[in-house]
C-alpha cells in the first residue's frame, strides 16, 4: 500500500543521515581513517570528543525513534489507531538507511544506536532492557561491539516475553542484520584484537 511505501522510504531517508560524519567533519576529523572506520558513536568516541560521541548516539538513535513515531502518528491520523506493522517497518527502514545510505554509496554503519531508538519507540520496556543489557556488558567487558551484539540479540527474546511475536520477529531481523554488520568486530573479538572503550588503540 501507499502508506507502507511512504513509511519505508521516509524511514530509510531519515535513517540515512550519517550524524557521526555530519558532526565530526566540521571539526576536521575523518572517521573513515580513525579506529574501525565506522560512522557510529563508538568510533566518534575514538576521536576523543565525548560530547560529539554522545550527540551522535542521541541523534542516531533519535532518527530511528522518530521514523517509528512518524509512522505511528501517520497511521493514527489516518485510521484512528496505530498500525504496528507500519511502525515496525518504518523503524527497520531507518536502520537500513543508517547501514546502507545512498549518500555514502551504501557503505554506512552498524545500526546499533538506531536500533535502540527503534526499540525504545516501538516497545519501550524492550528498549530499556536492551539499553541496560548494553550498559552491563560494556561495563564488564569494555567492548562496545560485544555489548551491542548481546543487547540486540536479546531484544527479540525481550520482545517475545514482553510484547508479542510480531515485534519479536522484527527485532530478530534487526539482530541478525546487526550481527552481519559486526563481522569484522566478531573476528577481532575472537582474536582478542578488539579495541576497548576508553583505551587508546595499540601501536
Ligand atoms: O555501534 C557499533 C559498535 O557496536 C562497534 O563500533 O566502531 O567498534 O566497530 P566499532
Amino acid at each position: 500500500t501507499i502508506a507502507l511505501l511512504v513509511a519505508v522510504i521516509g524511514g530509510y531517508l531519515l535513517g540515512s543521515v550519517p550524524f557521526g560524519l555530519v558532526l565530526t567533519k566540521p571539526f576536521g576529523y575523518d572517521l573513515r581513517s580513525i579506529g574501525s572506520g565506522n560512522i557510529g558513536a563508538t568510533n566518534v568516541l575514538r576521536t576523543g570528543r565525548k560530547d560529539l560521541a554522545l550527540a551522535t548516539l542521541l541523534l542516531d538513535s533519535g532518527k530511528g525513534a522518530i521514523a517509528a513515531a512518524l509512522a505511528w502518528w501517520g497511521s493514527v491520523a489516518h485510521t484512528g489507531q496505530p498500525d504496528q506493522m507500519l511502525v515496525l517497518a518504518a523503524g527497520c527502514a531507518a536502520v537500513l538507511g543508517h547501514n546502507f545510505p545512498v549518500w555514502l554509496k551504501f557503505k554506512g554503519g552498524k545500526g546499533v544506536a538506531t536500533t535502540l531508538g527503534v526499540l525504545l519507540m516501538t516497545a519501550w520496556p524492550v528498549g530499556v532492557g536492551a539499553c541496560l543489557t548494553w550498559l552491563v556488558v560494556a561495563a564488564v567487558f569494555r567492548y562496545s561491539s560485544l555489548a551491542a551484539l548481546v543487547a540486540l540479540s536479546l531484544a527479540p527474546v525481550y520482545g517475545l516475553i514482553l510484547i508479542g511475536p510480531i515485534h519479536a520477529a522484527a527485532y530478530l531481523a534487526l539482530a541478525i542484520l546487526a550481527i552481519l554488520r559486526h563481522h569484522e568486530n566478531i573476528r577481532r573479538l575472537m582474536r582478542g584484537e578488539e579495541s576497548r572503550i576508553g583505551k587508546k588503540k595499540k601501536s
